[in-house]
């Protein structure tokens, strides 16, 4: 074929393909998404700030703890075998050494004996919470989901076609008492609610941890109408203090009705892309059916089973710990100086995030466009409400990524920021 040939086929088709609208050939999901990051907050991708900005924005690991020397060694020890296992597919459950590891950590840390046959690896937890929706969602389906939730998993859940409702949440988790006279609502409507999906450990964004009293109530709701609970563990690992660790609900479950996914995203790094879901045999049997990816990279899975192993992930937890609950102090002490009479907060048992409301009526909407002028980014509370309502006075603020230097300045930048609103501008 000839350079002018494949151009006049190219210019054909073209011609062609220009009758047919690409909405009219996707699939219904992909119409009613918004274009955008998974996680979507409608911030600017370019903020106009008058000076470099600080962002509190994602909840990614703190740059300097990344494990890059040991995370070389131990690829070169998983690289280093004599057949071609690590370079050769892996299928679809994940490695089974890693899984064997997770099931010892699992059975030492929560008080409930599982075995590997408990446990999936994926592409970090938000793979692992599309292919458990790949299992249970037909479109139409409902999702409860707490209000706030992250913002990412309600992509997902509408991705699969499901409607999602909310359950409010209060500094004890979710508000279990509205579930049930939200599911006969929806029962008595015809509608299948088919998941329960908490972040019942850290939340994010609110940083709050699900009571005992209400972690019971919510497992005996659900096995009641049979419908499963997606705990999403994302931060579990992330504790400041490890007297006040709340139980697990698959160890209170022994697994019953409770799917937990987790990742080495938060813990390790967000770029290793490796997450699983923890649940009976029986519910992965269900996803792995559901697996047309041909699994994940059994060279990742090689080179983390190396790395986690003999303490190895023990040992990095309880460094990192120590610096995320460093930062968190230098924030609120930062917020304690500078920002005092706009704010409040209370204080996360772990993960990443600060969730701070604003006082005297101040909006965060206007808080947040002045702040962004004053070169500090941070997402509003209400990108994390399914429906995009809340009463307007949250902001988000991640902590782990930035160093403390530049957390104390991003308390002062708000102060100012709270200031001009305050007195009228913005
Ligand atoms: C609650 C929660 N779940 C899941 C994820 C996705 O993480 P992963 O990198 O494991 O896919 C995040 C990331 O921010 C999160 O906060």
């Amino acid at each position: 074929m000839t350079v002018e040939s494949a151009r006049s086929l190219a210019d054909e088709l073209r011609r062609s393909w220009a009758q047919f609208d690409l909405d009219e050939l996707t699939s219904d999901a992909v119409k009613y998404l918004t274009a955008g990051t998974p996680t979507d907050w409608g911030l600017p991708s370019n903020p106009p700030s008058r000076v470099p900005p600080i962002t509190l924005g994602s909840g990614i690991p703190d740059p300097a703890s990344l494990p890059r020397e040991p995370l070389i060694e131990a690829m070169k020890r998983a690289l280093d075998t004599v057949d071609d296992g690590p370079l050769r597919y892996g299928g679809g459950v994940g490695f089974e050494p890693l899984r064997a590891e997770l099931a010892a950590r699992y059975t030492r840390d929560r008080g409930f004996p599982v075995t590997s046959d408990h446990f999936l690896l994926t592409n970090g937890s938000a793979g692992a919470i599309d292919q458990v929706c790949a299992a249970l969602i037909s479109p139409g389906d409902i999702v409860i989901t707490e209000a706030p939730t992250f913002s990412g998993s309600i992509r997902t859940f509408r991705g699969h076609q499901a409607e999602v409702h909310t359950v409010p949440m209060d500094n004890d988790g979710m508000q279990v008492e509205h579930l049930e006279p939200l599911i006969k609502r929806l029962h008595a409507e015809g509608r299948k609610v088919k998941v329960i999906y908490t972040i019942a450990s850290y939340h994010n964004p609110m940083g709050v941890t699900l009571a005992y009293e209400r972690r019971v109530q919510l497992l005996q709701i659900a096995s009641r109408y049979g419908i499963f609970v997606i705990d999403d563990d994302a931060y579990g690992e992330l504790y400041f203090d490890v007297d006040k660790k709340p139980t697990a609900l698959s160890a209170m479950s022994e697994c019953e009705g409770v799917i937990t996914v987790g990742t080495f995203s938060k813990v390790i790094a967000t770029g290793l892309r490796v997450g699983w879901i923890h649940a009976t045999p029986e519910v992965l049997d269900r996803v792995v059916r559901m697996r047309f990816e041909m699994g994940n990279s059994p060279l990742l899975h090689g080179m983390l089973y190396e790395f986690v192993k003999d303490g190895g992930l023990d040992r990095h937890l309880d460094h990192v710990r120590k610096i995320y609950r460093r930062k968190l102090e230098a924030l609120t002490a930062a917020l304690h100086e500078y920002c005092e009479p706009y704010v409040t907060w209370r204080r996360p048992g772990g993960g990443f995030f600060l969730w701070v409301s604003l006082t005297n009526g101040l909006d965060a909407r206007k808080v947040q466009a002045v702040a962004i002028e004053e070169g500090f980014v941070f997402p509003g509370g209400f990108a994390f409400f399914p429906d995009r309502i809340d009463t307007g006075e949250h902001i988000r603020l991640a902590f782990s990524w930035a160093s403390e230097d530049d957390l104390r300045e991003a308390a002062r930048r708000l102060a100012k920021a709270c200031e001009i609103v305050a007195n009228g501008g913005g």
